[in-house]
C-alpha cells in the first residue's frame, strides 16, 4: 500500500497511466469483432493497398470497419482513402476518426500533421506511444473489423500492435513475388509466430500483368514467389493480385478499387482475395472455438 503521506513517485505516476492506457486498449479491442494486421518484410510491396481496399470492401459490404494506418513514418492511408488533408478532431477527450467513402474510419499519423512532408523524427518508444494511443483515446466505437497497416519490417510498431491485441484474428502477409521479398517476408511469418499471432495467409502482389491493348500476359517481377514462400513456411496462400496501372492510379486518387473503374482481370482477384481473407477468418476462429 502506499503510504498517503508519501508523495507517489514520478515511476508509479507513469506504471498508474500506463496501466490505465492499457484498460482502455482492452476495452476497445474487446469492442472490435475482427482485428487483422498487415505486414511484410519490405516497404512498397502494396501493404497498404491491400489493408486499404480489404477495409473498403468490407464497409462497403455494410460492415463497421476501422483502418489504423500504423505506418507513423510514412503514413499513405489518408491518400489512399481520398482524406488527405482532414485533421482528426476531438469530442469528449477522443480523437475522432476520419470517415471515407463508405463510412469507413481511418485513423492516420497523416491526420495529426500541418503539413504531409513533415518527416517524424521520433525514437521508438515515442512512436509504441503514440499507438497505443490510437487505439486507447480514438473513438472507435464498435466495429465488425479493424485493420492495422503496418510498417515494413519487424520493429517497434508490429510489436506495439501485437502487444496491444494479443487476440487478434492474425496477420496478412503481402509479399511481392521475388526472392528478396520473399526472404523479409519469411522473418514476418516468423515474427508472428514469435508473437503468437496466427498467419491469416500470403497475398502474392504485383503478380503477373495483362497488357490491357494486346491481353499478353508477362510475369513482369516473376510470378508463383509468394505461392512457393507460403508453401515453405507451411501458411495458407490466399491468393495474387497483378501489376496494373488502374491499381497505381485508384491509389494515388484515393478511391477504391470496387467499384472502380478497372476491368475483370483487376476486380475479380482482389474479389476473390477479399472473400479468401473473410473465409480464412472465419476458419480460425472456429478452430479457437
Ligand atoms: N498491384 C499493383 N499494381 C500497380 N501498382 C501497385 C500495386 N500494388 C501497389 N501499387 C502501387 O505501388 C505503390 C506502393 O504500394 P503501397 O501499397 O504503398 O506499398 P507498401 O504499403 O507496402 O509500402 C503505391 O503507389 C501503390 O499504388
Ligand atoms: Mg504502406
Amino acid at each position: 500500500m502506499t503510504d498517503p503521506a508519501q508523495p507517489v513517485s514520478q515511476a508509479q505516476a507513469r506504471m498508474d497511466a500506463y496501466e490505465q492506457q492499457q484498460r482502455a486498449i482492452e476495452k476497445r479491442a474487446g469492442q472490435i469483432r475482427h482485428i487483422v494486421l498487415v505486414m511484410s518484410g519490405k516497404g512498397g510491396v502494396g501493404k497498404s493497398t491491400v489493408a486499404v481496399q480489404l477495409a473498403w470492401s468490407l464497409a462497403m459490404s455494410g460492415q463497421k470497419v476501422g483502418l489504423l494506418d500504423a505506418d507513423l513514418h510514412g503514413p499513405s492511408d489518408a491518400l489512399m482513402t481520398g482524406t488527405e488533408g482532414t485533421r482528426m478532431s476531438t469530442k469528449d477527450g477522443l480523437m475522432q476518426p476520419v470517415s471515407a467513402s463508405g463510412g469507413l474510419k481511418v485513423v492516420s499519423m497523416a491526420m495529426l500533421l500541418e503539413d504531409p512532408d513533415t518527416p517524424t523524427i521520433w525514437r521508438g518508444p515515442l512512436r509504441a506511444g503514440l499507438l497505443r494511443q490510437f487505439i486507447a483515446d480514438v473513438d472507435w466505437g464498435t466495429l465488425d473489423w479493424l485493420i492495422v497497416d503496418l510498417p515494413p519490417g519487424t520493429g517497434d510498431e508490429p510489436l506495439t500492435i501485437a502487444q496491444s491485441f494479443p487476440d487478434a484474428d492474425g496477420v496478412l502477409i503481402v509479399t511481392t513475388p521475388q526472392k528478396v521479398s520473399q526472404q523479409d517476408c519469411r522473418k514476418a511469418i516468423n515474427f508472428a509466430h514469435a508473437v503468437k499471432l496466427p498467419v491469416l495467409g500470403v497475398i502474392e502482389n504485383m503478380s503477373g500483368f495483362v497488357c490491357p491493348h494486346c491481353g499478353e500476359h508477362t510475369a513482369i517481377l516473376q510470378e508463383g514467389g509468394g505461392q512457393q514462400m507460403a508453401e515453405q513456411m507451411q501458411v495458407p496462400f490466399l491468393g495474387s493480385l497483378p501489376l496494373a496501372p488502374e491499381i497505381a492510379l485508384l491509389g494515388d486518387e484515393g478511391k477504391p478499387v470496387e467499384g472502380g473503374d478497372v476491368p475483370d482481370t483487376v476486380s475479380e482477384p482482389f474479389a476473390r482475395m477479399v472473400d479468401a481473407i473473410v473465409h480464412r477468418v472465419e476458419e480460425t476462429e472456429e478452430q479457437d472455438a
